[in-house]
């Protein structure tokens, strides 16, 4: 019997081909590139932690627009998919059970960050990519904080973003622009974040001056910015870097985290720490969050078995928040 094959979630199977008993637990998997619906509910054999790795029984799993760029092969580079695939990065839960080497987290501790595949009841995470979930954060909270919060965190120090600077954030009400707006104002930052008529009020509730995207964005943001923006935070990606460049004097302080064409704008794209500390980028986020110095809502919840249309939901690209699954 094939240990991914048939048997119930939550349950154990004896697997033939080892003669060992198998324990199944309920995941997300696809077997071909596609559309939402390749997304599958299956009941897989648990992940078992190696050596440095921390088991997360997930009570909630973030949902990013990387997770649907994978699932519809954009980042495949034309390979074929080593299926069948899990999918998620963002977790929160509770450690189940530590690889040799794991000092902390422990077992049974209270747990957020990032891991793998972790749209499923268990995932496989590294200690330091996760941080302890003060208990004052629900679980849907701290469970979309991962790649959106680490991100925000990384870029504003690659922009060496800090008191007295005019920062300009496009998508100011997406997971990554809603961190990343606060954390600049409470590091001393003045912030104008684009974003669409419904968010408008949204962006100044977050503590930022909002302008409409769209055509006229220029004009908006000097009457909004008339001394100028100092950096720019492009976490949108859909044509905004010749205005970035151009109301930031130049391309140095101007940084796109999914726009194509940063090269041919001299722009740098961030897609990793390259050479950042992040290590308190967690902690930091689980103070502030903890304290109520900021704010990360939840746009829309769901269940694991509506995997398809929670990717629906963050393809669609007009939220406030964060899309979060619940195993
Ligand atoms: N390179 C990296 O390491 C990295 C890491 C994280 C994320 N990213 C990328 O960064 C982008 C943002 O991620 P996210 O998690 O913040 O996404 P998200 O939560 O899905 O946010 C999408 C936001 O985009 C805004 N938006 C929609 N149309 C827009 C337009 N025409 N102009 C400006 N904003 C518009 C929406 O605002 P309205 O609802 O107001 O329209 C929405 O709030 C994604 O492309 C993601 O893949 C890259």
């Amino acid at each position: 019997m094939d240990p991914r094959g048939a048997g119930v979630p939550g349950t154990t199977i004896l697997s033939e081909s080892t003669g060992r008993v198998v324990r199944m637990s309920s995941a997300i998997r696809f077997s071909a590139y596609g559309d939402p619906d390749v997304l599958e509910l299956v009941d897989a054999p648990d992940p078992v932690p190696g050596e440095g790795e921390v088991l997360v029984r997930v009570r909630a799993a973030g949902v990013n627009p990387a997770d649907f760029k994978r699932r519809s092969g954009l980042w495949s580079g034309g390979k074929a998919l080593d299926a069948p695939a899990g999918l998620g990065y963002d977790l929160a839960g509770v450690v189940e059970a530590v690889g040799s080497g794991v000092g902390t987290p422990k077992v049974g501790d209270d747990v957020f960050g990032t891991g793998t595949d972790t749209y499923a009841e268990l995932a496989i995470a590294t200690p330091k990519t996760l941080a302890q979930r003060p208990v004052d954060i629900p679980w849907e909270v701290a469970g979309g904080i991962g790649v959106a919060g680490r991100t925000a965190y990384r870029v504003l120090r690659q922009l060496e973003v800090g008191p007295g600077d005019t920062l300009l954030i496009h998508a100011a009400a997406g997971g990554v622009g809603i961190l990343a707006t606060q954390l600049a104002i409470a590091w001393g930052a003045t912030v104008i974040g684009t974003a669409g008529s419904d968010n408008q009020a949204f962006v100044r509730e977050l503590g930022a001056t909002p302008v409409r995207y769209g055509d006229g964005l220029a004009d908006r943001v000097r009457a909004a910015a008339p001394d100028g923006v100092d950096a720019v935070l492009d976490a949108s990606g859909r044509g905004e870097l010749a205005v970035s460049v151009e109301l930031a004097g130049g391309p140095d302080r101007v940084i796109t985290l999914a726009a194509n064409d940063a090269k041919e704008h001299g722009v740098r794209f961030s897609g990793s720490d390259e050479g950042v500390d992040v290590s308190d980028a967690f902690p930091e986020l689980a103070r502030r969050i903890s304290s109520g110095d900021v704010v990360l809502p939840v746009w829309r919840t769901f269940p694991l078995a509506e995997a398809a249309d929670a990717h629906r939901a963050s393809e669609d690209g007009h939220l406030r928040g964060k899309i979060v699954m619940l195993p």
